[in-house]
């Protein structure tokens, strides 16, 4: 290959990612969570708009947030346990909020997009730096009243993804990957 990047490549060839189940702490120091939230921030993002932003919840925040998940679930109907866990299990979240900006120029699905790539880039900012994380959602991250409440979103915008981080406690196994032949469209 060219340039000094074969690193890289090995690490994106093999990344993946670690569950909250797997995870335990310490938790990233400030230092390295900046460090994470700088890649995350630099994605490719159409019109300059930062159609993103982030909230960090540390261990007290996380758990705090997991009882308030608790008490909405009891009201709303949902599974408070389910939704609430990945919180109690793993010493760091990251909620990655999309917001959307009200322009002509730049259509909102490219904006979305721009937060998918924040969530991965936030993602595999954390396992390059040796951490466990994963990219996960859940009724929680849809639940507007509990969004509201808890985390203080504006009406437009939403949860594109929680980002769970810790210290790797297990290795899970690894799922199977594509295979490119089905997805893949050669044209010469
Ligand atoms: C937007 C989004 C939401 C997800 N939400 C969940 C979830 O709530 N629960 C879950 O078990 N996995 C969820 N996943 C999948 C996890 O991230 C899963 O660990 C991932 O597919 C592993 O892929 P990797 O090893 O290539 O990183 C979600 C994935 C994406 C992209």
């Amino acid at each position: 290959m060219t340039g000094d990047g074969q690193h890289v490549l090995d690490f994106l060839l093999s990344r993946r990612s670690r569950p909250p189940k797997f995870l335990t702490g310490p938790a990233p120091d400030r230092t390295a969570i900046e460090t994470m939230l700088t890649a995350a921030a630099r994605v490719p993002d159409h019109g300059k708009l930062e159609p993103w932003r982030f909230i960090v919840l540390g261990e007290e925040a996380s758990r705090a947030f997991a009882q308030a998940i608790h008490a909405r679930a009891e009201a709303a109907g949902k599974d408070g346990a389910k939704g609430a866990l990945p919180f109690e299990q793993a010493p760091l979240t990251i909620a990655v909020v999309a917001c959307p900006r009200p322009t002509d120029r730049i259509p909102a699905i490219e904006q979305t997009l721009s937060a998918g790539a924040a969530c991965l880039s936030l993602l595999n900012a954390a396992l390059a730096g040796g951490w466990g994380a994963a990219w996960m959602t859940g009724w929680p991250a849809y639940d507007r009243p509990l969004l509201d409440a808890e985390l203080g979103l504006a009406p437009e915008e939403w949860i594109a993804g929680f980002v769970h981080v810790g210290t790797v406690a297990a290795v899970p196994p690894d799922r199977p990957r594509p295979d490119l032949a089905r997805i893949v469209d050669w044209r010469a």
